[in-house]
C-alpha cells in the first residue's frame, strides 16, 4: 500500500501531497511544528506535544487550524493509513497561502499536513552506545523558544556534525555557555552528581522528552539544576547526554574528540535511558494503543 500524507483536510497519496508555492511556510519559514515519537502505535507524550505546538501558534499570532480532538484524531488515522506501530508523526502548520508579501495577510487559511514514518527504536542495549559531540557557534535568533520550521542554523550546525562523524554538535552563545544541540538538549552530570540542563529561557527549545525527564528525574530524587553551563563544564563533567523524541536519552562519549568521564555512557545517564523506556512502556500500555 502506498503512502497517504494528510493535507489540509484531505489523505493523498505521499508522492502527491503538496502545499501550493505560495504557502508562507516555504516562502518565508512562516510556520511551526511538531515531531511525536511513535511507539506500540501510541503517540508518546502526545498533550505535551501539542500544548508546545499550541504555544508556538500563539507566539506567532496563528490560529489553530483544528482542536485539539481533531488533530489526535488525524495523527492516529495517518498512523492508521500508513501501519505505523513504531516510528514518528511529524505536523506543520503554516501560516497558509497569500501573494507574497511580509506582513501577515488579512486573511488566510492556514495549511496544516501531517505525516507518518516507520522507524525502529534501539534495543535497550543500542540506546545504551555512546556517541560523539562536536561544538560550534549558535548562529539562530533569539527566540528559540518558539518550533519554527525556519532551521537553516541548525541544518548547517547538524551538516558540521555529520562531516565531523558526531552525532550532535552543541551550540554555545556569545558567553561560552551552551545552549542545546540542533535538535535536542545538552545535560551534563557533575562531578558531584548533579544533573545540569539550561533553564527553558528564549536560547533554547524546552524539549518535552527534557520535560519529561525532568519529571521523571525529580520523582526518583536525583540532585538536578536548571542553569547553564560552558563548554569546558561539559568537557570535565563525569556524564554528559542529549534528549530528543526520536533520540531518546543519548549518552555522549566524547566533546570535540576529548574523552567525557571514562569514555563510556555514565552510570547515571543509563538509569535516565531505563526511566524513560519505562515511561514508553507505561503510556503504550495504560493508552491501549
Ligand atoms: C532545537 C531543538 N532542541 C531540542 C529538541 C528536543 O525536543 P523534543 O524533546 O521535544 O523532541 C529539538 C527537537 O527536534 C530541537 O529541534
Amino acid at each position: 500500500m502506498p503512502r497517504a500524507s494528510y493535507v489540509n483536510g484531505r489523505y493523498v497519496r505521499h508522492l502527491q501531497a503538496m502545499v501550493h508555492i505560495e504557502d508562507r511556510g516555504y516562502q518565508f519559514a512562516d510556520g511551526v511544528y511538531e515531531v511525536i515519537g511513535v511507539f506500540g502505535g501510541c503517540l508518546i507524550d502526545v498533550e505535551e506535544h501539542l500544548d508546545r505546538l499550541e504555544r508556538s501558534l500563539s507566539e506567532l499570532r496563528m490560529v489553530p487550524p483544528l482542536g485539539r480532538t481533531s488533530l489526535k484524531i488525524i495523527g492516529r488515522e495517518t498512523l492508521r493509513r500508513n501501519h505505523v506501530q513504531n516510528g514518528k508523526i511529524y505536523i506543520q502548520i503554516s501560516r497558509g497561502v497569500a501573494t507574497r508579501d511580509h506582513p501577515f495577510p488579512a486573511s488566510s487559511k492556514s495549511s496544516l499536513i501531517v505525516t507518518a514514518s516507520s522507524g525502529s527504536w534501539p534495543s535497550l542495549s543500542k540506546a545504551k552506545t555512546g556517541s560523539a559531540v562536536v561544538t560550534g557557534p549558535d548562529l539562530r535568533w533569539r527566540r528559540c523558544d518558539i518550533k519554527s520550521v525556519s532551521l537553516l542554523p541548525n541544518l548547517l550546525a547538524k551538516q558540521t556534525a555529520v562531516e565531523a562523524v558526531a552525532a550532535e554538535l552543541w551550540m554555545t552563545d556569545d558567553n561560552g555557555f551552551v545552549t542545546e544541540g540542533t535538535a535536542s538538549n545538552a545535560w551534563i552530570l557533575t562531578s558531584e552528581d548533579e544533573i545540569i540542563t539550561r533553564q527553558a529561557d528564549d536560547g533554547i527549545l524546552a524539549g518535552i522528552t527534557r520535560q519529561t525527564l525532568i519529571r521523571l528525574i525529580k520523582r526518583e530524587g536525583y540532585k538536578l539544576t536548571l542553569r547553564a553551563f560552558t563548554i569546558e563544564e561539559a568537557k570535565a563533567a563525569k556524564e554528559a547526554f542529549f534528549t530528543s523524541a526520536t533520540a531518546i536519552v543519548k549518552p555522549v562519549t566524547s566533546i570535540d574528540g576529548d574523552r567525557i568521564g571514562k569514555g563510556v555512557p555514565g552510570e547515571i545517564t543509563c538509569k535516565l535511558i531505563d526511566l524513560y523506556f519505562n515511561h514508553m512502556h507505561d503510556t503504550r500500555d495504560h493508552h491501549g494503543h
